[in-house]
Formats: structure tokens, C-alpha cells, sequence
């Protein structure tokens, strides 16, 4: 290990404050008159850029390598710069977008993934992702929600924590590994509105029970770094928000890891209004934590002013420089600057035939049957098949925020269908755009005539990929375009149609649901999604997914989900959805989902028969184990996600009708009955209470399993 304390007394201030700053790799591969624009833009001159500490952005390793060494030759400290880039579901091999790997509730499965990325990642020079993104999502309208784990609080920090773990793997020094950083630190997803970079309103407790605790299960897994988030909380932008960055962040939890600011975030503390110069503006940043001002340049520009000021001291700079001298150190980079990339490794790690079975496995893993009234899976044996929508011959399903990912290395659901059943004639016809604005129907003809010459139809339809991922809000989150009148035109044409959508975030598809007897969403499924989506069709695979979001009927419902309150007026069930009486109820569309968090079809047929506690009434000390029988009543292998929810009834704050406490996958042979054992114990029914602190209450709780809105076997327990 270097002697860091020595090299820290030997660099000069210009230095020390170099390795604070962040920037895109243009500026290092450019030279002369082509940086000239872009370094103005970032507010830098050419000698700022000798002494600048990490950068981001970079294409592959010889781009790494190439900067890595110029930086070297010309470094009097010969300090490595540290190379960190966005790896959030796959490298080059991609795989489903986040928020579907939630709904495969298998950590083991993402880690698996993961540890796939990070080889692939670190063989091409990234040394740092910024990833896991946890923050709490529940508007659909939101296009980042792509990014999250959804909706549940225990598997956004369960499924952060596994990918924490998967990347750094036997330690981040190691040439596959990756060191990690968490991001949007806080409440990014409760952006009003679905607005993306919208303010955020939210009370204490309810950022203490659903938005903060995925990342404080990310600080305890060992995250390397933390990204404070864009938006404004409460008032005042997060990476300025003193009660987020020092008493939450540093007092409460403890939390010793690097800061790194969002993309130009710092600077925008002027657009936000908070102060009204740059210099106030990194005063703001460095007061509150952040280490790392990510493009933009208020830290090189006015930190030794601020120093010399009196405003900070040098020592303070010592420790931001400290910190990211570590993480270089413990990356191993004063050993290995290129942490074991090179071009040739990089041609090695990617895309290999075991990285695309993996990423194929992953997608059908991670794909909800959302309907199915018997039609799917299809018979291996059909003949002619018309694969219909804008999405039939499409290779853009890799979803926002795939890294080095191409879309012309994706398989089609066309190809993966001819793949699938080679000796059947295939063909694909588009019928229609993806677009919002695309209202042309000149193309349902072809589509009709395909429908009605075919054995069976699969509608492939969706939102482009850039309509989720960052700045891609949206809203109306129902298909785009005409693609439900193809689907109506089509279903006339021939009624055995299965419909696959593609799409990053919940959509209202009411009226397609009511047109199709079967749904398969894919989600955005990376690079082997057509093969996926026709092992889900013919039944090579068994659909496991369950929703980790909930999709509303109508975006006038945004944000709905499934933990939440009972409030004074429910809607009664009997109550018909014309408006009588009083009660919390959308005329028309009333308050379900049309589809709920937790909803997931299988080609088997699971029946959950019981649910027993060891004891109907506990003390805080003591621990209830929870058995639930289920039968797999069909000649079928399959997953099942076995969840166990609780209520509590009565408490001193009003709590959700129903909160998920515990899950576990298992695999159930054609017939097989099993029992999944869980154990409840008294923190698992803790919540913020009025006097600032998570306690449980002595009282009735309901324990039940099945799925939101489809609880069953409840039965009561007792906490003393
Ligand atoms: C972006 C994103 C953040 C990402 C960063 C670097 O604006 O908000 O998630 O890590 O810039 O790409």
C-alpha cells in the first residue's frame, strides 16, 4: 500500500484540489483548438487539467489506457486518475433494465449478472460504476424508474446490497472488480409529478419508512461512494442539504464514504436559487460533504480563494484529497494504473457466448406474464407464425443507461422466434410506430392480412427506449401511437394472439388487456430479449416474474402502490365504480391497479394452501415462525416467489393496509408440495413513530401471504 499521509504532505494545494474534480474524457483525448469549446464549458483551462483526479465517460480501454499514460508522464506525484463510469444492468452483454430485475426477486440471479458486468467492465478500464441506483419509486410518469427496484423499500436495499457485493467481489484491487457507488442519495424517485429533476415534498416519516432505507442498506453492505441526488428535498437541493448530508448521512449512520456530485449538480445550485455565484455554490457542496464535484468547476476555481479566505482550511482539503487517495490505493491503482484492462482483454471478456446465455436466462427470469387466459404458451408445432408491432423486428430493447451495449447486438423477438421454432415460416410485420405522434395506420393492412394467414400472432408492442431513463418523463403511459387499434384490428384478424410489451416503466394498458387474452412484458430485456421472449412463448421457460411496480389503470392514478394507507373513507369493494356516497374513489377507473405490485402468472399452477404461526401472540424477544404450504397442482416445473406480508392494525401513526416483510424464491417440481418456513421477529414491525424514532407498538398485526391486493390465509398475531 502506498504511503499516502507522505505523498498528501509533498502535493501542492492546485493539486490536492485537482483531485477533487471530475470530468468527461473528451477533454483528455482532445487536444488544442478541438478542447478549446469544451473546456470553456467546463470552465477549465489546460493547466487545470494536469492535476484533475478521476474522469468519466470514456469509450473503452485503450481510451483509458491512452489518458492513463499521457497523465503519468506529465504527474510530478505520478498519481493514477481514477476511471468511473454508469454500468447499471450490463457492460456490453446487457441485461434486463433494473426495475424488471426486481421482479425476479433473485438476488443470487443479479449478482450473477452483476459479476458478469464487472468482469466485462473492468477488463475495458472502469474502475468505479455508479451503481447501485435504490431510490424509492412510485410514479409510473417517472422515467428513471427504469433504473430502480421498484416499489418495496426491502428489495430496493436487498437487491442494491447484492450488487454492491457482486461488483467489488474478492476486494475492488482484484482486476474484475469494480468499486461502487450509490446514487440518487435522497428521494430522487418522489420527484412530484413524475417530473424528472422535480421537486421533491416529502414528511420525515415518510422518507424514514420508504425512500431512506435502501441506501442506508447500501452503506451497511460497504458502498465505496454515494451520490447526492439533483433534486431539491424539502427546500433545499440535496447536495447542499445539510439535514441529509450531515445529520442523516454522516450523524445517524455513521456513513465514511466518498461523496461524489451528480453531473453538474454543484453548478446548478445557481438554477435552483440557492445562491447566486459558483463560489458560494462549492462552499455549499464542500460544506455539506461532497468530496468529488463531478463537471463542473466551482472546487478548482474558488477553493484556494476559500481557503485563503479563511472560509475552510487546508486541513479539510487534506481530508476530501485523503479519501480519494484511498479509494485509488485500494483499487490497487498505484500498483496497476489500468487495474488490469487492456484492448485485448476487453475483446475477451465481452460478449462471449456465456455472457449472452446468462443475459438470456436473466431476461425470461425477469419477465411478467401480466395475463394469460390459457392461450400461452404456444405449441412448438405451429407452422405460420406473424410477428406484428413495432416492436416484431426491433432491436432496440436494450433499455436507457446499457453502458457500451449495441443495439445491433440484440436478438429480435423475429429472430428469437425463428431461432426457436426453425421449421415454422415467420414473419414480421410492423403495422405501426413506436412514436406518440405516429397515428399512421397505412400499415394495418399488411398486418391484418399476415394475422389472418398465420396459426397463432404475437403482437409486439411498447414505448422506445428513450422514452424512460433520465429527462424521459411522460405524461401518458398508456402504448403510443395506434399500436391499440393494430391490436384491436389484429385480434378480429385472428383471435390466437399473445401480445409482448417492451417497456421501461408500468404502463396504463387497460384497453390492450381488455383486447388480448395474453401479456407478456419483457420490460426492456438487453441483449438476448428476442431469444428470451420466445423461450417464455413456446414454454422453453416457465414466467416467474412478479411485478416490483405497480401498473395503474389509468396515469390519473400516478403515484399508486400497494403499501399504502387505509385513509377514513376506503372504497368500499362493494361499492360500484359510479360515484356514491363519500369515499377516496376515481369516478370511472376506481382505485385498483390493473395490475399490482407482487402479480406474476406462471404456465404452472401454484395453490397456497395454508399459513400457520408457531404462536398467535409474541413478545418483542421472542421469534414466530411462519409456515406456508403450496402445491404445485400441475404437471409443470416452476418458481414461485413466496412473500409474507403484515398489517398492523392499530398503531399511533395510520399504516399501510399491507407491507411486504419477508420473500423467498423456490423452485417447485410438476406436482410438488412444499412448505417455506419464515420467522418474524419484533423489527420487522417497526415504523417511524411521532416522537422521531422507529419503534413497534404492542398490538393486533394481520400476517398473510399470496400477493398485494390478493392477500390470502391471514391470520392474526399478537405482539405483547
Ligand atoms: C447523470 C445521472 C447519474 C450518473 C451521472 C454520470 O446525470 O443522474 O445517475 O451517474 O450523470 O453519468
Amino acid at each position: 500500500m502506498k504511503d499516502l499521509k507522505k505523498l498528501l504532505e509533498q502535493m501542492t494545494l492546485e493539486e490536492k484540489i485537482g483531485q477533487l474534480g471530475q470530468y468527461n474524457a473528451n477533454l483528455f483525448i482532445q487536444s488544442g483548438a478541438d478542447i478549446t469549446g469544451p473546456l470553456t464549458q467546463a470552465g477549465l483551462s489546460e493547466e487545470d487539467l494536469k492535476h484533475v483526479g478521476s474522469i468519466l465517460n470514456f469509450k473503452n480501454a485503450e481510451e483509458v489506457c491512452t489518458i492513463q499514460k499521457r497523465h503519468l508522464e506529465q504527474d510530478r506525484n505520478k498519481i493514477p486518475m481514477c476511471f468511473m463510469m454508469d454500468v447499471i444492468h450490463g457492460y456490453r452483454t446487457i441485461y434486463p433494465i433494473p426495475l424488471a430485475l426486481g421482479c425476479s426477486f433473485d438476488t443470487d440471479m443479479v449478482a450473477e449478472c452483476t459479476r458478469m458486468a464487472s468482469k466485462e467492465a473492468a477488463a475495458s478500464g472502469i474502475q468505479v460504476t455508479f451503481t447501485p441506483m435504490v431510490d424509492y419509486v412510485r410514479d409510473a410518469r417517472w422515467g428513471r424508474v427504469m433504473e430502480s427496484c421498484g416499489e418495496e423499500p426491502l428489495l430496493n436495499g436487498l437487491m442494491g446490497a447484492a450488487q454492491i457485493k457482486a461488483f467489488q467481489g474478492d476486494g475492488i484491487d482484484k482486476p474484475d472488480n469494480l468499486a461502487t457507488c450509490v446514487k440518487h442519495f435522497a428521494a430522487y424517485g418522489g420527484a412530484e409529478a413524475g417530473r424528472d429533476y422535480n421537486t421533491v415534498e416529502l414528511s420525515e416519516h415518510t422518507l424514514r419508512e420508504f425512500y431512506l432505507p435502501a441506501y442506508k442498506a447500501c452503506i451497511d453492505a460497504g458502498v465505496d461512494m454515494l451520490m447526492p441526488s439533483f433534486n431539491v428535498l424539502n427546500g433545499v437541493p440535496a447536495v447542499a442539504n445539510s439535514w441529509l448530508m450531515k445529520k442523516i448521512l454522516k450523524e445517524e449512520w455513521g456513513a465514511d464514504v466518498l461523496v461524489i456530485s451528480d453531473y453538474n449538480a454543484v453548478g446548478e445550485l445557481l438554477k435552483h436559487g440557492i445562491v447566486d455565484n459558483m463560489k458560494d455554490a462549492a462552499k455549499l457542496a464542500f460544506d455539506n460533504g461532497c468530496h468529488i464535484e463531478m463537471c463542473s468547476s466551482g472546487y478548482i476555481k474558488y477553493l484556494k480563494e476559500l481557503i485563503e479566505e479563511g472560509v475552510f482550511t487546508e486541513a479539510q482539503v487534506d481530508e476530501a484529497v485523503m479519501k480519494v487517495l484511498e479509494l485509488k490505493d485500494r483499487l490497487g491503482l498505484f500498483e496497476d494504473p489500468y487495474h488490469g484492462a487492456s484492448p485485448e482483454k476487453e475483446a475477451a471478456a465481452c460478449l462471449t457466448p456465456e455472457n449472452r446465455a446468462l443475459v438470456r436466462k436473466a431476461a425470461a427470469e425477469c419477465a411478467v406474464l401480466l395475463k394469460n387466459d390459457g392461450i400461452l404458451p404456444f405449441s412448438e408445432d405451429v407452422k405460420k407464425v406473424a410477428v406484428i408491432g413495432p416492436f416484431a423486428d426491433n432491436h432496440a430493447i436494450k433499455g436507457f443507461w446499457a453502458c457500451q451495449g449495441r443495439d445491433e447486438e440484440t436478438v429480435t423477438v423475429k429472430e428469437g422466434i425463428e431461432a426457436a421454432i426453425p421449421n415454422a415460416e415467420v414473419v414480421a410485420i410492423k403495422g405501426c410506430g413506436d412514436q406518440w405522434d405516429d397515428l399512421d395506420k397505412s400499415g394495418f393492412d399488411r398486418a391484418v392480412m399476415a394475422a389472418k394467414e398465420a396459426d397463432i400472432v404475437v403482437l409486439c408492442l411498447g414505448e422506445p427506449q428513450n422514452y424512460s431513463g433520465e429527462g424521459n418523463s411522460r405524461g401518458d403511459i398508456d402504448l403510443p401511437g395506434v399500436q391499440n387499434e393494430l391490436a384491436e384490428e389484429v385480434m378480429k384478424a385472428n383471435p390466437n394472439t399473445a401480445a409482448v410489451i417492451f417497456t421501461g416503466r408500468p404502463l396504463a394498458i387497460t384497453r390492450l388487456s381488455k383486447t388480448v387474452p395474453a401479456i407478456l412484458n419483457m420490460w426492456f430485456p438487453g441483449t438476448e430479449g428476442g431469444s428470451a421472449a420466445a423461450d417464455l412463448l413456446f414454454g422453453k421457460m416457465n414466467p416467474s416474474g412478479k411485478l416490483s411496480m405497480t401498473f395503474p389503470q389509468a396515469v390519473g392514478q400516478c403515484p399508486i402502490y400497494y403499501n399504502h394507507l387505509m385513509t377514513g373513507r376506503p372504497k368500499a369493494p362493494e361499492m360500484d365504480l359510479i360515484h356514491k356516497g363519500y369515499a377516496s374513489n376515481y369516478i370511472g377507473c376506481g382505485n385498483l391497479p390493473l395490475y399490482s405490485f407482487g402479480h406474476g402468472l406462471s404456465y404452472s399452477n401454484f395453490v397456497y394452501e395454508d399459513l400457520t404461526l408457531s404462536q398467535d401472540a409474541f413478545t418483542a424477544d421472542e421469534k414466530v415462525t411462519v409456515k406456508i404450504t403450496i402445491h404445485n397442482d400441475s404437471d409443470v416445473k416452476g418458481k414461485e416467489t413466496v412473500m409474507l406480508y403484515m398489517r398492523d392494525l392499530v398503531a399511533s401513526n395510520a399504516r399501510p393496509i399491507q407491507q411486504l416483510i419477508a420473500f423467498e424464491k423456490v423452485e417447485f417440481e410438476a406436482g410438488e408440495r412444499k412448505t417455506i418456513e419464515f420467522t418474524i421477529e419484533e423489527p420487522m414491525l417497526r415504523f417511524w413513530n411521532n416522537e422521531h424514532k422507529f419503534v413497534s407498538e404492542p398490538g393486533l398485526f394481520h400476517i398473510s401471504t399470496g400477493y398485494a391486493d390478493h392477500l390470502v390465509h391471514t391470520k392474526e398475531l399478537v405482539l405483547k
